[in-house]
Protein backbone atom coordinates (compact mmCIF):
# COMPACT_ATOMS: atom_id res chain seq x y z
CA UNK A 1 0.00 0.00 0.00
CA UNK A 2 1.01 3.32 -0.95
CA UNK A 3 0.07 6.73 1.49
CA UNK A 4 0.43 10.17 0.83
CA UNK A 5 -0.47 11.75 4.16
CA UNK A 6 -0.42 15.67 3.22
CA UNK A 7 2.35 16.10 0.98
CA UNK A 8 3.47 19.04 -0.09
CA UNK A 9 6.71 19.98 -2.72
CA UNK A 10 8.15 23.05 -3.36
CA UNK A 11 11.02 23.35 -5.17
CA UNK A 12 14.11 25.49 -4.33
CA UNK A 13 12.69 28.41 -7.03
CA UNK A 14 9.45 28.35 -5.17
CA UNK A 15 7.47 26.47 -7.55
CA UNK A 16 4.43 24.19 -5.89
CA UNK A 17 4.91 20.99 -7.50
CA UNK A 18 2.52 19.02 -5.37
CA UNK A 19 0.02 20.43 -2.81
CA UNK A 20 -1.66 18.89 -0.33
CA UNK A 21 -1.95 15.67 -1.46
CA UNK A 22 -3.42 13.15 0.53
CA UNK A 23 -3.93 9.36 -1.39
CA UNK A 24 -3.91 5.49 -0.49
CA UNK A 25 -3.15 3.36 -3.53
CA UNK A 26 -3.82 -0.59 -2.69
CA UNK A 27 -1.80 -3.73 -3.41
CA UNK A 28 -2.66 -4.40 -7.49
CA UNK A 29 -3.98 -1.54 -8.58
CA UNK A 30 -3.33 -0.32 -11.39
CA UNK A 31 -3.44 3.71 -11.59
CA UNK A 32 -3.12 6.07 -14.33
CA UNK A 33 -2.02 9.69 -14.11
CA UNK A 34 -3.36 12.08 -15.91
CA UNK A 35 -2.90 16.16 -16.38
CA UNK A 36 -1.17 19.07 -18.22
CA UNK A 37 2.33 19.09 -18.76
CA UNK A 38 3.30 20.78 -15.60
CA UNK A 39 0.61 19.51 -13.66
CA UNK A 40 2.75 17.53 -11.34
CA UNK A 41 2.73 13.83 -12.73
CA UNK A 42 6.56 13.28 -12.34
CA UNK A 43 6.99 14.98 -8.94
CA UNK A 44 4.20 12.78 -7.41
CA UNK A 45 6.03 9.42 -9.06
CA UNK A 46 9.40 10.45 -7.74
CA UNK A 47 8.06 11.62 -4.55
CA UNK A 48 7.21 8.00 -4.41
CA UNK A 49 10.45 6.52 -4.35
CA UNK A 50 12.48 9.57 -2.92
CA UNK A 51 13.93 10.43 -6.32
CA UNK A 52 12.82 13.42 -4.68
CA UNK A 53 12.48 15.28 -1.59
CA UNK A 54 9.16 16.20 -0.16
CA UNK A 55 9.08 19.44 1.60
CA UNK A 56 6.17 18.62 3.92
CA UNK A 57 3.83 15.22 5.20
CA UNK A 58 4.86 11.78 4.69
CA UNK A 59 4.98 9.26 1.98
CA UNK A 60 4.39 5.31 3.36
CA UNK A 61 5.18 2.31 1.51
CA UNK A 62 3.85 -0.78 3.07
CA UNK A 63 3.16 1.03 6.17
CA UNK A 64 7.35 2.28 6.19
CA UNK A 65 7.93 5.64 5.59
CA UNK A 66 10.05 6.65 2.66
CA UNK A 67 10.28 10.23 3.79
CA UNK A 68 12.13 9.28 6.85
CA UNK A 69 14.03 6.11 5.78
CA UNK A 70 17.72 5.82 5.85
CA UNK A 71 20.84 3.91 4.51
CA UNK A 72 19.73 0.17 4.78
CA UNK A 73 16.28 1.07 5.45
CA UNK A 74 16.04 3.32 2.26
CA UNK A 75 17.40 0.85 -0.24
CA UNK A 76 15.40 -1.77 0.98
CA UNK A 77 12.27 -0.01 0.63
CA UNK A 78 13.24 1.08 -2.75
CA UNK A 79 14.00 -2.19 -3.57
CA UNK A 80 10.83 -2.93 -4.13
CA UNK A 81 10.05 0.21 -6.15
CA UNK A 82 10.23 -0.18 -9.86
CA UNK A 83 10.59 2.59 -12.38
CA UNK A 84 10.04 2.96 -15.85
CA UNK A 85 11.09 6.39 -17.49
CA UNK A 86 10.02 7.71 -21.17
CA UNK A 87 13.53 7.15 -22.12
CA UNK A 88 13.89 3.52 -21.14
CA UNK A 89 17.19 4.44 -19.27
CA UNK A 90 19.47 1.34 -20.36
CA UNK A 91 23.01 0.98 -20.63
CA UNK A 92 22.72 1.14 -24.10
CA UNK A 93 26.66 -0.16 -25.36
CA UNK A 94 26.09 -4.10 -22.81
CA UNK A 95 23.80 -6.70 -24.03
CA UNK A 96 20.03 -6.71 -22.66
CA UNK A 97 20.51 -9.79 -20.05
CA UNK A 98 23.18 -7.20 -18.47
CA UNK A 99 20.74 -4.41 -18.18
CA UNK A 100 18.47 -7.04 -17.01
CA UNK A 101 20.43 -8.09 -14.14
CA UNK A 102 21.01 -4.46 -13.20
CA UNK A 103 17.52 -4.63 -11.58
CA UNK A 104 19.15 -7.13 -9.01
CA UNK A 105 21.81 -4.78 -8.02
CA UNK A 106 19.86 -3.84 -4.67
CA UNK A 107 20.39 -7.23 -3.38
CA UNK A 108 24.12 -7.38 -3.57
CA UNK A 109 27.42 -5.67 -3.05
CA UNK A 110 28.59 -3.76 -6.09
CA UNK A 111 32.26 -5.38 -6.29
CA UNK A 112 29.80 -8.38 -7.01
CA UNK A 113 27.61 -6.68 -9.55
CA UNK A 114 30.80 -4.53 -11.30
CA UNK A 115 32.87 -8.16 -11.69
CA UNK A 116 29.48 -9.80 -13.13
CA UNK A 117 29.43 -12.08 -10.88
CA UNK A 118 25.36 -13.03 -10.89
CA UNK A 119 24.07 -16.05 -8.95
CA UNK A 120 22.64 -18.60 -11.02
CA UNK A 121 19.11 -17.68 -9.47
CA UNK A 122 19.59 -14.28 -11.28
CA UNK A 123 20.44 -14.90 -14.17
CA UNK A 124 17.41 -17.43 -14.30
CA UNK A 125 15.02 -14.56 -13.24
CA UNK A 126 16.12 -11.97 -16.14
CA UNK A 127 15.39 -14.54 -18.76
CA UNK A 128 12.38 -15.35 -17.09
CA UNK A 129 11.48 -11.96 -17.13
CA UNK A 130 12.25 -11.32 -20.79
CA UNK A 131 10.01 -14.20 -21.81
CA UNK A 132 7.79 -12.04 -19.80
CA UNK A 133 7.84 -9.11 -22.33
CA UNK A 134 7.76 -11.95 -25.02
CA UNK A 135 11.61 -10.70 -26.12
CA UNK A 136 13.68 -14.14 -24.75
CA UNK A 137 15.49 -14.21 -27.79
CA UNK A 138 16.75 -10.67 -27.10
CA UNK A 139 19.12 -11.50 -24.52
CA UNK A 140 22.44 -11.42 -25.93
CA UNK A 141 22.17 -8.64 -28.04
CA UNK A 142 23.45 -5.11 -27.49
CA UNK A 143 20.48 -2.99 -25.67
CA UNK A 144 21.14 -0.29 -28.38
CA UNK A 145 20.04 -2.78 -31.53
CA UNK A 146 16.73 -2.76 -30.37
CA UNK A 147 13.55 -0.99 -31.69
CA UNK A 148 12.55 1.47 -28.97
CA UNK A 149 9.34 -0.75 -28.05
CA UNK A 150 12.24 -3.38 -27.29
CA UNK A 151 14.21 -1.51 -25.32
CA UNK A 152 10.94 0.24 -23.22
CA UNK A 153 10.07 -4.15 -22.64
CA UNK A 154 13.94 -4.81 -21.49
CA UNK A 155 13.32 -1.82 -18.52
CA UNK A 156 9.72 -3.49 -17.80
CA UNK A 157 12.04 -6.76 -17.39
CA UNK A 158 14.99 -5.15 -15.33
CA UNK A 159 11.65 -3.73 -12.47
CA UNK A 160 10.32 -7.80 -12.65
CA UNK A 161 14.12 -9.07 -12.46
CA UNK A 162 13.93 -6.88 -9.26
CA UNK A 163 11.19 -8.53 -7.85
CA UNK A 164 9.61 -4.85 -7.67
CA UNK A 165 6.33 -5.03 -5.70
CA UNK A 166 5.61 -1.36 -7.11
CA UNK A 167 6.16 -0.40 -10.72
CA UNK A 168 6.18 3.53 -11.31
CA UNK A 169 6.09 4.10 -15.39
CA UNK A 170 6.46 7.71 -16.10
CA UNK A 171 5.36 8.54 -19.60
CA UNK A 172 6.64 4.80 -20.82
CA UNK A 173 4.87 5.15 -24.18
CA UNK A 174 5.83 8.86 -25.18
CA UNK A 175 8.69 7.99 -27.27
CA UNK A 176 6.70 4.75 -29.13
CA UNK A 177 4.83 4.65 -32.19
CA UNK A 178 1.08 4.01 -31.54
CA UNK A 179 1.30 0.03 -32.63
CA UNK A 180 4.48 -0.23 -29.91
CA UNK A 181 2.71 1.62 -27.42
CA UNK A 182 -0.16 -0.38 -27.53
CA UNK A 183 1.97 -3.47 -27.23
CA UNK A 184 3.96 -1.78 -24.18
CA UNK A 185 0.70 -0.79 -22.44
CA UNK A 186 -0.50 -4.41 -23.23
CA UNK A 187 2.92 -6.05 -21.14
CA UNK A 188 1.98 -3.59 -18.16
CA UNK A 189 -1.50 -4.38 -17.55
CA UNK A 190 -0.58 -8.25 -18.56
CA UNK A 191 2.50 -8.10 -15.74
CA UNK A 192 -0.60 -6.33 -13.21
CA UNK A 193 -2.75 -8.86 -13.69
CA UNK A 194 -0.80 -12.12 -13.19
CA UNK A 195 1.94 -10.96 -10.87
CA UNK A 196 -0.09 -8.75 -9.12
CA UNK A 197 2.52 -5.96 -8.85
CA UNK A 198 0.88 -2.31 -8.12
CA UNK A 199 1.41 -0.21 -11.24
CA UNK A 200 1.48 3.72 -11.60
CA UNK A 201 1.60 5.16 -14.82
CA UNK A 202 1.32 8.95 -16.46
CA UNK A 203 0.09 9.26 -19.32
CA UNK A 204 -0.76 12.06 -21.88
CA UNK A 205 -3.19 10.20 -23.95
CA UNK A 206 -6.67 10.42 -22.30
CA UNK A 207 -7.94 7.40 -24.06
CA UNK A 208 -5.18 5.19 -23.36
CA UNK A 209 -6.08 6.23 -19.86
CA UNK A 210 -9.39 5.26 -20.83
CA UNK A 211 -8.20 1.92 -22.29
CA UNK A 212 -5.70 0.58 -19.53
CA UNK A 213 -6.35 2.44 -16.20
CA UNK A 214 -8.81 0.89 -13.82
CA UNK A 215 -8.39 4.29 -11.63
CA UNK A 216 -7.86 7.45 -12.97
CA UNK A 217 -6.19 10.23 -10.27
CA UNK A 218 -6.45 13.71 -12.38
CA UNK A 219 -3.48 16.33 -11.30
CA UNK A 220 -3.72 20.05 -11.72
CA UNK A 221 -1.67 22.39 -10.53
CA UNK A 222 -0.03 19.55 -8.08
CA UNK A 223 -3.43 18.81 -6.50
CA UNK A 224 -5.68 16.09 -6.64
CA UNK A 225 -8.86 17.25 -8.82
CA UNK A 226 -10.13 13.81 -9.80
CA UNK A 227 -9.64 10.40 -8.04
CA UNK A 228 -12.01 7.54 -9.28
CA UNK A 229 -12.73 4.80 -11.09
CA UNK A 230 -12.45 5.03 -15.30
CA UNK A 231 -16.31 4.69 -15.77
CA UNK A 232 -16.66 8.04 -13.69
CA UNK A 233 -14.05 9.97 -16.21
CA UNK A 234 -16.00 10.91 -18.12
CA UNK A 235 -14.95 14.02 -20.89
CA UNK A 236 -16.24 16.61 -18.43
CA UNK A 237 -14.06 15.08 -15.91
CA UNK A 238 -11.21 15.77 -18.34
CA UNK A 239 -11.99 18.96 -19.59
CA UNK A 240 -12.00 19.88 -15.93
CA UNK A 241 -8.74 17.94 -15.23
CA UNK A 242 -7.01 20.05 -18.13
CA UNK A 243 -8.87 23.10 -17.56
CA UNK A 244 -10.64 23.60 -20.54
CA UNK A 245 -11.62 21.08 -23.97
CA UNK A 246 -9.78 18.23 -24.90
CA UNK A 247 -7.55 18.44 -27.80
CA UNK A 248 -6.93 16.16 -30.68
CA UNK A 249 -2.85 15.69 -29.80
CA UNK A 250 -4.18 14.39 -26.41
CA UNK A 251 -5.59 11.86 -28.47
CA UNK A 252 -3.54 8.77 -29.40
CA UNK A 253 -6.24 8.15 -31.87
CA UNK A 254 -5.85 4.92 -32.39
CA UNK A 255 -7.36 3.31 -29.13
CA UNK A 256 -11.24 2.24 -29.98
CA UNK A 257 -12.80 4.11 -27.38
N1 LIG B 1 13.70 20.76 -10.82
C1 LIG B 1 12.69 21.63 -10.82
N2 LIG B 1 12.86 22.89 -10.36
C2 LIG B 1 11.84 23.78 -10.36
N3 LIG B 1 10.60 23.48 -10.79
C3 LIG B 1 10.36 22.24 -11.27
C4 LIG B 1 11.39 21.25 -11.31
N4 LIG B 1 10.86 20.11 -11.83
C5 LIG B 1 9.56 20.38 -12.08
N5 LIG B 1 9.27 21.66 -11.75
C6 LIG B 1 7.97 22.32 -11.85
O1 LIG B 1 7.03 21.61 -11.05
C7 LIG B 1 5.77 21.52 -11.70
C8 LIG B 1 5.40 20.07 -11.89
O2 LIG B 1 6.32 19.48 -12.81
P1 LIG B 1 6.25 17.96 -13.27
O3 LIG B 1 6.05 17.11 -12.08
O4 LIG B 1 7.44 17.70 -14.11
O5 LIG B 1 4.91 17.94 -14.15
P2 LIG B 1 4.42 16.87 -15.23
O6 LIG B 1 5.21 15.62 -15.08
O7 LIG B 1 2.95 16.71 -14.94
O8 LIG B 1 4.61 17.50 -16.57
C9 LIG B 1 5.92 22.32 -12.98
O9 LIG B 1 5.48 23.62 -12.76
C10 LIG B 1 7.39 22.28 -13.26
O10 LIG B 1 7.79 23.39 -14.01
MG1 LIG C 1 6.40 14.60 -16.43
Amino acid sequence: MIQFNKVKKVYPNGTVGLDNINLTIHPGEFVIIVGLSGAGKSTLLRAMNRLHEISEGEILIDGKSITKAKGADLRRIRRDIGMIFQNFNLVKRVTVLRNVLSGRVGYHGTMRTLLGLWPKRDIELAHDALRRVNIPDKAYVRADQLSGGQQQRVSIARALAQEAKIILADEPVASLDPLTTVQVMDDLKRINQELGITTIVNLHFLDLARKYGTRIIGLRAGKVVFDGPVEDATDDVFAEIYGRKIQKDELLGTVEA
